[in-house]
C-alpha cells in the first residue's frame, strides 16, 4: 500500500474513530480468500467448473437440480468450516473491540468468519450458508403455528421433511432473491452515518449491495476501497487501496488510539 494513502486514510480513521458509528466497512467475497475460502466468481473451480454460479444459487437452480444444487453448498459448507478468521478478520473484531460502537460491518459473504473473529454484531445482506431454511413456507405455520425445524427434516440430499415432503435449502439470498429488508436498511443507516467506509474485497458487481458506497459517498463519507484489482465501482473511492484484506486492514486499523 503506498504510504502516503495509508497515513491519510489512517487519519481519516482516527478521526472517524471519534464518532458514534463513525467507521463502516462493506465487505465482499475477497475478505475471505486470505482463509482459504474461494471469491464467490473464483468458487467454481474442478467440477463445478461448468456450472454458472448464478444457476446454482437459484431458485430454478434448486428446481432443476435440488440434489446438485445441495452437494455445491455442502462442500462450500465444508469449505467455510475448515477456515479460520484472516488477519483481516480479526483486524476489524480488534477495532471494535478497542473503540465500542464506532465500527458497523457489512458483509455480502454468507461465511461466519467475521463472526468468529469476533465481530457478532454484522450485518448480513446475503443471508447465511450455516443455516438452513425450507424452500417453500412451512404449510403447518399458516395453519397451526410455528413452522416445522429444518433441523427435524429427514435426512438427504437435499434434507426433506418426513411429513410434507417440503425440501431444506441453505439460507442464503439466491439470484433473483430480495435482500432481508431489515439487514439492508441498517447497512443504509450505517454508511448514512458514518465518515469513512471501508469497501473490501468485492468486485462491486451485485447490486443493491454496490450502491453501498455512492450511498456513503453522497453522504459525505469518505470512501475508499481495498482490492487488487479493479472493481465496478472504483468510481465512487477517494482512495484505491490496490492490496489484500489481510495485508491492508491491520495497517489501517491497528494502532488508534482509544
Ligand atoms: P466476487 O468474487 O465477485 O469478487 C471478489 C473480489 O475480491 C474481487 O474484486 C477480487 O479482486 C477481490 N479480492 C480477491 N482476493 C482479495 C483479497 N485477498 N483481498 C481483497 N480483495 C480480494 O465476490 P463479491 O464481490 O463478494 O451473492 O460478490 C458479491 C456477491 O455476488 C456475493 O455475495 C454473491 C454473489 O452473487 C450471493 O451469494 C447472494
Amino acid at each position: 500500500m503506498v504510504e502516503s494513502i495509508a497515513a491519510a486514510l489512517r487519519d481519516q480513521v482516527r478521526q472517524a474513530a471519534a464518532h458514534p458509528g463513525g467507521l463502516a466497512v462493506l465487505t465482499g467475497a475477497g475478505m475471505t480468500a486470505e482463509s482459504g475460502v474461494p471469491t464467490f466468481r473464483d468458487a467454481m473451480t474442478g467440477l463445478w467448473a461448468r456450472f454458472d454460479p448464478a444457476e446454482l444459487a437459484s431458485e430454478r437452480g434448486f428446481r432443476a437440480h435440488p440434489a446438485r444444487v445441495w452437494q455445491w453448498y455442502a462442500g462450500r459448507r465444508d469449505g467455510v468450516r475448515r477456515a479460520e478468521p484472516n488477519a483481516g478478520h480479526r483486524a476489524l473484531a480488534d477495532f471494535a473491540a478497542r473503540h465500542p460502537g464506532v465500527l458497523t460491518v457489512i458483509t455480502q459473504n454468507v461465511d461466519d468468519l467475521h463472526q468468529r473473529a469476533g465481530n457478532a454484531d454484522t450485518i448480513r445482506l446475503h443471508g447465511e450458508l450455516l443455516r438452513d431454511r425450507w424452500f417453500e413456507p412451512c404449510p403447518r405455520s399458516s395453519t397451526v403455528g410455528p413452522p416445522c425445524d429444518p433441523a427435524t427434516a429427514r435426512a438427504g440430499e437435499p434434507p426433506a421433511c418426513a411429513d410434507c415432503g417440503n425440501l431444506v435449502r441453505p439460507a442464503v439470498v439466491w439470484f433473483g432473491e430480495s435482500l432481508p429488508a431489515a439487514a439492508f436498511e441498517a447497512a443504509e443507516r450505517a454508511v448514512d452515518a458514518c465518515r469513512l467506509l471501508l469497501v473490501v474485497g468485492t468486485s462491486g458487481a451485485v447490486w443493491p449491495a454496490a450502491g453501498l458506497a455512492a450511498r456513503a459517498r453522497r453522504a459525505g463519507a469518505v470512501v475508499a476501497i481495498v482490492n487488487p484489482h479493479d472493481s465496478e465501482i472504483d468510481e465512487q473511492a477517494h482512495h484505491l487501496i490496490r492490496d489484500t484484506a489481510a495485508r491492508a486492514l491491520p495497517a489501517l486499523l491497528g494502532g488508534v488510539p482509544t
